[in-house]
């Protein structure tokens, strides 16, 4: 399933940084919880990440491996690539590729059968063909190699969706993002021809401090429609006038297969 958004909300890297500083007011740390499933990988191993963005979890691993590893990043967005470039400065090298994830065989410095891990994440759900990427990643991969995915999982945002469905309607792909898009990572995956899977889950929340917060989150997010800010405003500043905060479920699903 594929989103109505454009393609530049996307991949927008002034929204992206907007929406991960709210992360700053999670109960969880989110970047620690993915370092501890971080998986075991072998010396010099190269990484692909895809749909790199600004490169949150490329700066967060590249610590972790060694110099004669290789990283690589691919992304839509070369302003989002350019903000990672201009932060990146750990010992492993790093490419950088301005492309789709949909394309890959189209990439030179992508050779089958080199990476040892190939992750995503809340990225691949924006594929146009989920089974040719994940077979794709299944050709890069080493034998041995892991794919990790990294997405939304049930019951997540329900805070907020279901103020946002008084007021107008929120697309499919959405819910598909929150509660089946990781049963087909799984299901293509099998088909793929990956023989094992190891689940994760974090049951995070975002605690927004005060209604014009949530409001700012929103606004740089898929989910904002123009012309029902005070509405959404004013049903959100009643949560907070009761709880003293607007919390928001995050619920997180992290996925290894190996080949
Ligand atoms: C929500 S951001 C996540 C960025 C980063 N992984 C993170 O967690 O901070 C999604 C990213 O996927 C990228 N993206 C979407 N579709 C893509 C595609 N077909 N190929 C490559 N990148 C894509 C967007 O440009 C955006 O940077």
């Amino acid at each position: 399933m594929q989103t109505k958004s454009s393609s530049s909300d996307i991949s927008s890297a002034s929204k992206l940084t907007a929406r991960l500083s709210a992360n700053s007011h999670a109960s969880r740390d989110f970047d620690e919880w993915c370092l501890r499933q971080f998986p075991e990988l072998l010396l010099g191993a190269n990484v692909l990440d895809l749909g790199c963005g600004t490169g949150k979890q490329v700066s967060l691993f590249a610590p972790l491996l060694s110099a004669s590893s290789k990283f690589y990043g691919i992304d839509l967005s070369g302003e989002s690539l350019d903000i990672l470039k201009k932060d990146y400065s750990s010992p492993p090298q790093l490419e950088l590729i301005e492309g789709s994830f949909d394309e890959m065989e189209k990439i030179n410095s992508l050779e089958g059968g080199t990476f040892d891990l190939i992750y995503a994440s809340y990225a691949l759900y924006y594929t146009k063909d989920l089974g040719k990427v994940i077979n794709d990643v299944y050709r890069l991969l080493k034998p041995g190699g892991i794919f990790w995915v990294i997405c939304p999982y049930s019951g997540t945002n329900q805070e907020f969706l279901s103020i946002l469905r008084t007021y107008h309607e929120v697309e499919p792909f959405m819910d598909y993002v929150f509660d089946d898009f990781h049963k087909e990572v799984i299901a293509f995956g099998e088909k793929s021809g990956f023989r094992s899977l190891k689940p994760s889950l974090l049951r995070n929340k975002i605690h927004f401090p005060s209604a014009e917060s949530f409001m700012k989150y929103l606004k740089n997010s898929l989910f904002y429609r123009e012309g029902f800010d005070r509405e959404i405003l004013s049903d959100v500043q009643k949560v907070v006038d009761n709880l003293g905060e607007f919390p928001v479920s995050k619920h997180i699903v992290s996925l290894q297969l190996r080949k």
